[in-house]
């Protein structure tokens, strides 16, 4: 196990993915909550950080109980504030260090440098530069404007780089931290998903033992593989719950309770469409809107999980960074489930006992994880969907007809681009209906009719994301389709808005 000590850089996570990419399990923590117990470290990770070493307020953690005791690779910040720390000196630099540089005179001959070449590229992001290396150190490598861009301390198995080895433009990077992780802290890669899968049925079966557990499954990918871990680990003692909220999109419901069905998991699939959607006549407002459904769904919830006698357990589809505590927050980790009305105290299943298998994977390892156990690359490659489902994509208020319209848009939509091999190109895509109406021509006929925007967007996590450059024979066809197919709709809009400053769903 590597523990990351997070000062805050924005490329925190990402060093967290490239080790675990070496099949080597890792774990994140803010630099000001330091394990009392570092035993079970085989190597500690410093990540880099906006603060400069010198600001008062920067992160300045005790050192000397990692240093020289457990190896330890500082990065960026890192390497500075080790530097600061430890005898050195850190000063405002006076050239520019920000992009690609190339490391020379690198110290070949030893072991974190094994495998890398003069003139390989880094990245470098920082303003101030390590004057002088802190005490014991020597120098293993420069770059043209940086003189102390890689060194360690002499007789231990402390190394400190200036450029981050974790971004994409480093191009040894992987190579960098292997040679850190396998080479000098002598870690196995043995963090597979195989493994992962092996070791958390095992560790479900000891803590669950002969309990029953209750999981609201979603169709989305990460609620699907903790179902699955669970039933590998218990079986029948798995009670899942699918709510079909009546914002699905077409044939969901039925399409992937079968497929759950299939899968052997023990599964009810709840229609409770009407409550859903009678709590939403007349609403308008997309705030609203969400607190509705959310509060709609734990009820419906809260009914069927009191029909499962005696469960002591809620499974979750939690994954890693719902729950990564990060050093500029304010607050603890975050709650899944988010209780909108609890002013009668929280509803009964939200007092269970919560399992959470997913909670230290990324979303690509739960992919992975899920491929592993043969999930259907159908369910493991679905685009994202929001929890509200259409009616966030329903602008204004809900009606059932709008719904219905909605839905089969929807499905020309997405199943065209699976039908053209654009699907997975594609990070999300849907429909939405927008409070238009536009004058048309049908035959002689003049109508004014409803009016839809198509979006496709790429993403790596939803937080920023282009619209994607969809192939003009594909949107006339879709166009054509749906203004064909779909009575009350006379007009195809695509959206061609990035976010930011556009968010991806239009409510
Ligand atoms: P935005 O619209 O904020 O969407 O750019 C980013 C991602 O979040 C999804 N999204 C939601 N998911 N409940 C959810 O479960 C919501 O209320 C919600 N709003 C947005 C959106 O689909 C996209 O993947």
């Amino acid at each position: 196990n590597v523990l990351i000590l997070d000062f805050g850089s924005q490329y925190t996570q990402l060093i967290a993915r490239r080790v675990r990419e070496l099949n080597i399990f890792c774990e994140i923590k803010p630099y000001n909550r330091l394990p009392e117990d570092l035993s079970e470290y085989k190597a500690v990770i410093l990540s880099g950080s906006p603060f400069s070493v010198r600001a008062e307020d920067a992160p300045h953690p005790d050192l000397s109980r990692i240093k020289g005791k457990v190896p330890l690779l500082a990065v960026c910040y890192g390497a500075q504030y080790l530097a600061h720390f430890f005898g050195g000196a850190v000063a405002p630099s006076n050239t520019r260090e920000y992009g690609r540089a190339r490391l020379s005179s690198i110290d070949t001959s030893d072991p974190f440098f094994k495998n890398i070449q003069e003139e390989t590229q880094v990245w470098m992001s920082h303003s101030d530069t390590i004057q002088e290396l802190p005490t014991g150190a020597v120098r293993l490598a420069r770059t043209h404007d940086v003189l102390n861009a890689a060194y360690k301390i002499e007789g231990e198995q402390t190394y400190a780089i200036q450029f981050h080895p974790e971004v994409y433009h480093t191009t040894d990077g992987k190579q960098l931290l292997e040679n850190f992780l396998v080479r000098i802290a002598g870690l196995e890669q043995t963090w597979t998903p195989d493994a992962f899968v092996e070791a958390t049925v095992a560790e479900l079966k000891e803590k669950i033992g002969k309990d029953k557990v209750i999981l609201g499954l979603s169709g989305g990918v990460d609620s699907t593989v903790a179902a699955v871990l669970l039933h590998k680990a218990i079986g029948k003692q798995l009670h899942c719950i699918f709510v079909n909220n009546g914002l699905l999109r077409k044939n969901e419901f039925t399409e992937v309770l079968d497929q759950y069905e299939h899968m052997g998991l023990n599964v009810k699939g709840v229609d409770a469409s009407a409550r859903f959607l009678n709590a939403l006549e007349g609403e308008s407002d997309p705030e609203k809107k969400r607190k509705i459904i959310g509060g709609v769904f734990i009820d419906v919830f809260d009914d069927e999980a009191h029909k499962v006698e005696d469960a002591k357990w809620l499974g979750q589809g939690t994954i890693y960074p719902d729950v990564i505590e990060s050093v500029s927050a304010t607050g603890g980790p975050s709650a899944t489930i988010k209780s909108h009305h609890n002013v009668g105290g929280l509803p009964d299943f939200m007092k269970l006992k919560v399992v959470e298998p997913l909670k230290m994977l990324f979303k690509d390892e739960v992919r992975r994880v899920g491929a592993s156990m043969d999930l259907e690359p159908e369910r493991l490659g679905r685009h994202p969907f929001p929890g509200p489902g259409l009616a966030i994509r329903i602008l204004g208020d809900i009606t059932r007809e709008k719904v219905a319209i909605l839905q089969e848009v929807d499905a020309i939509f997405i199943n065209g681009l699976k039908e053209w091999g654009l699907y997975d190109q594609v990070w999300q895509a849907g429909a939405i209906l927008l409070p238009v109406q536009s004058v048309g021509v049908m035959g002689d006929e003049r109508t004014y009719e409803k009016c839809v925007a198509l979006r496709a967007v790429e993403s790596t996590d939803g937080m920023t994301a282009d619209w994607v450059n969809l192939p003009y024979e594909f949107l006339q066809k879709t166009s054509n389709d749906i203004i064909n197919k779909v009575p009350g709709v006379n007009r195809v809009v695509y959206d061609i808005s990035s976010k930011p400053p556009a968010t991806i769903e239009w409510e």
